[in-house]
């Protein structure tokens, strides 16, 4: 199969995605957050189709990608009001809402289960294309299963080119880090994964979020090695790194990635290159994942990241970095 590339600014091109999506092809799209492998939510088979693309087990549910707030009705049945004052807040933008699912709707996407996971995506691109599709659009990550996600088109290519119809480019994602998954279905408000919109934005309307239950939830985004580079990634604090690194640097070549600038002690003599991280957690969540993808492509023995700050805005950059470093040389799904 020859995979088409796209442009999303042509509304030729964007009437060629909607169009291939209805004949029940794959279509690669750009979201704030990363790419997402689209087929028709109501298309079973198309459906079925991204899970062969992907590597990825069938009891994995996909999140539906929806055009507005009100679609959210077609989808899901016992809609709490908390749920449509989230999305008046927050959509379209990087929360993913898991309610109670409409029976007979979105099965395959849904792996089944009794619930089902809505999202309306703010990047202009997605909602053109949401707009012209007039359906919804279940989309995982479009990476191989286990692997980091894509936020570039070339990213998309490098993993699924030859195994799905086309993507549209849609330039770099701005968030670069998975929406945050609320579950609603339970009794208490439940995140089941932290992303961009932190517990701090939801509590406001939100109040008491139950907590965070690694057992409960049915979600590869909570298996612990995830999101990962082919090379081997080690974490370490700052005091860490500066304790050990003459010792790591002396057996292995190493990429470092790290909030600092290239310290003047660190020899030159030492088999590493040094990769500087923003200080700010939305823009190092920006650019995590090609910074990572990078680090593969130019090769060494192991990847160290030195750790940001612990504390609550950086929840979702130390969630995916655990999982990377969890699954790095693994090569987890393949
Ligand atoms: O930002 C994102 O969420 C991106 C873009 C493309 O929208 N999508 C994404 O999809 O990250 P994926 O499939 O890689 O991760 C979706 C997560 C999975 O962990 C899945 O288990 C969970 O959402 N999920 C989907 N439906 C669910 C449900 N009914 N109950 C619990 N978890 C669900
Ligand atoms: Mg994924």
């Amino acid at each position: 199969m020859h995979t088409q590339i796209l442009n999303g600014a042509r509304t030729d091109d964007l009437s060629r995605a909607a169009a291939l999506l209805k004949s029940g092809a794959l279509v690669a799209f750009p979201t704030e957050t990363v790419y997402g492998l689209g087929a028709d939510a109501s298309n079973d088979a198309a459906v079925a189709r991204i899970f062969a693309a992907k590597g990825r087990p069938a009891d994995h549910p996909l999140i539906v990608h929806i055009a507005k707030a009100t679609d959210m009705a077609y989808w899901a049945c016992e809609i709490p009001d908390l749920a449509w004052k989230l999305a008046e807040r927050f959509w379209p933008g990087p929360l993913t809402l898991i309610l109670h699912r409409q029976p007979g709707r979105a099965n395959a996407a849904s792996a089944g289960l009794p619930t089902i996971g809505l999202r309306v995506p703010g990047h202009p691109v997605a909602l053109a294309l949401l707009e012209q599709f007039g359906g919804g659009l279940a989309a995982p990550s479009a990476n191989r299963f286990g692997r980091i996600s894509p936020t570039a088109a070339a990213h998309v290519l490098a993993e699924l080119e030859g195994r799905i119809e086309a993507v549209l480019d849609g330039g770099a994602c701005t968030v670069g880090l998975e929406s945050t998954i609320l579950d609603l279905s339970g009794e208490r408000p439940r995140i089941l994964r932290p992303g961009a919109i932190t517990a701090a934005d939801i509590g406001v309307l939100v109040g008491e979020l139950a907590p965070a239950d690694a057992a409960a939830p049915r979600a590869p985004g909570t298996l612990e090695a995830h999101y990962a580079p082919g090379t081997p990634l080690r974490l370490m604090t700052p005091e860490q790194f500066e304790s050990e690194l003459a010792e790591l640097s002396a057996d292995e070549t190493l990429i470092i990635m790290a909030q600092r600038e290239y310290p003047g002690w660190l020899a030159t003599s030492m088999r590493c290159r040094w990769i500087t991280m923003p200080a700010d957690p939305a823009a190092y969540g920006a650019v995590l994942y090609a910074r990572l993808r990078e680090a593969d492509v130019i090769g060494c023995q192991r990847i160290v990241v030195v750790l940001p700050p612990r504390e609550a805005q950086w929840e979702a950059v130390h969630d995916r970095l655990m999982r990377a470093a969890a699954g790095a040389g693994a090569h987890v799904g393949e």
